[in-house]
């Protein structure tokens, strides 16, 4: 399969006319949503498809000897070329279609976890993982006895080879990295970690929640053994991920959960005959409408042109650094600018995140405070917390603007007083 072409020559992005898409934006407006890396809007192809879906296809998969549930069956199908061509796929077969990252990380850690980790062995994440890409390989640890080891992130916010290196060796059975942080931005070079995790025949496991709505994600490209995100952040529906699995290895993980459309035949006591991946992973039915409005999302994604994509996060990005350092008392937290991905995190010096957040909401700013699922590294950062701003295409410059005045007039309010380390989200 081919994967999704960058245009070179795409015209820049127009957020005003992008903004048209977007239904919700008329509703919300004068709101500034900027707290895309938490969920993204969608835009008319991704509702239209999915209302088509129902109006048209609506019926079990996979399933009915009657036309309208081959048409939904082929509408599964369908989808999962797409998004396998969108990612690099070598075939739709090595897209398995889950509920989202969480659940594609849990899947992983259950199945990759009985067929490879047992005591004494080691599993490697890093120091910016997000809640959903920690805690599945901490039970996996705490169930084996094989050990968490914890990959340090340096200034800037990334993870550096060396270090990663370090962490490896023979008894590493599993290493799990994040693409892109939830928290900061940075982006990780996962190419490099692949080549260093498969010299010790270590399959890598990716979490690209934030990447695949910034970049165009290509897993061959990128080495990765297993790349997993989530529908929604990328301008799909909720209820809807993928996990991308290397044919070589997702054919031979063992069942996930186990029922109907997994197996091939069933009595009550021969082993079970399974169905091959990519269904032997899809237990019971599918998310088929989910399905449908991914595979816009990502096309939606790849019509606007991922050039024009990237220049506009970058636009946005490097705008937001700049004008942040015209202001008193707020800081950039480690180095979004560098390498954009639409994330940028801030500290108002003296000010709980909380109360900032409380006063942008007062202003019509929707932004992210807190901890951001990834509580160990802010630990690690040595913050209570941080003000995250997150874009998307459909962000303009004054948006920008509007941020950077509301931030020059906060001050500190009852969370600083009363609570000033207290944190939860
Ligand atoms: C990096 C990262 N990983 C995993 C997740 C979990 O995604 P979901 O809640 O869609 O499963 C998120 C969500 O914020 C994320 O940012």
């Amino acid at each position: 399969m081919s994967r999704m072409k960058t245009r070179e020559d795409s015209p820049a992005l127009r957020p005003e006319s992008v903004r048209k898409d977007f239904p919700i934006l008329a509703r919300t407006a004068p709101l500034a949503y900027l707290d895309n890396a938490a969920t993204t809007h969608k835009p008319w192809p991704v509702l239209d498809a999915m209302t088509e879906y129902y109006c048209t296809s609506n019926s079990n998969v996979g399933r009915g000897y009657y036309r309208l549930s081959m048409e939904s069956t082929a509408c599964l199908d369908q989808a999962r070329l797409v998004v396998g061509s969108a990612i690099g796929a070598r075939s739709p077969h090595e897209v398995v279609f889950t509920s989202g990252t969480t659940d594609a990380m849990n899947l992983l850690a259950d199945t990759l976890g009985r067929q490879r980790v047992s005591h004494g062995d080691r599993i490697v994440v890093t120091g910016m993982e997000h809640n959903s890409n920690l805690l599945p390989w901490r039970r996996l640890c705490e169930r084996t006895g094989a050990q968490l080891m914890v990959v340090p992130v340096n200034a800037a916010g990334r993870v550096e080879l060396s270090d990663f290196e370090a962490a490896m060796g023979p008894d590493v059975r599993v290493a799990a990295v994040s693409h892109v942080s939830n928290v900061l931005g940075t982006v990780n070079p996962i190419r490099e970690l692949a080549v260093a995790a498969h010299r010790h025949g270590t399959p890598l496991v990716v979490d690209g929640a934030q990447a695949v709505p910034h970049w165009p994600v290509d897993v061959a490209d990128l080495g990765a053994d297993f790349y997993c995100f989530s529908g929604h952040k990328a301008y799909g529906p909720m209820g809807v991920g993928v996990l991308y699995g290397r044919h070589e290895l997702l054919s031979t993980l063992p069942p996930y959960q186990v029922g109907g459309g997994t197996v091939k035949g069933v009595t009550f006591t021969a082993p079970v005959d399974y169905v091959p991946a990519p269904e032997r992973l899809e237990a019971g039915t599918p998310n088929v409408a989910g399905a449908v409005g991914l595979a816009a999302a990502l096309t939606y994604l790849q019509d606007l042109g991922w050039d024009a994509v990237r220049r506009h996060d970058e636009h946005l990005v490097r705008g937001l650094v700049d004008a942040v350092g015209d202001l008193d008392r707020v800081h950039v937290i480690g180095d979004p600018a560098g390498q954009p991905s639409g994330i940028v995190s801030l500290v108002v010096e003296g000010i709980h995140p909380y109360d900032v957040g409380g006063h942008l909401d007062r202003l019509g700013i929707a932004v992210r405070c807190g901890v951001h699922c990834a509580s160990t590294f802010l630990d690690d950062l040595g913050l209570v917390g941080t003000v995250r701003v997150s874009f998307a295409v459909y962000n303009t410059e004054s948006e920008v603007d509007r941020l950077c005045h509301a931030l020059a007039t906060v001050r500190p309010g009852d969370w600083t007083r009363d609570h000033p380390t207290t944190r939860f989200l």
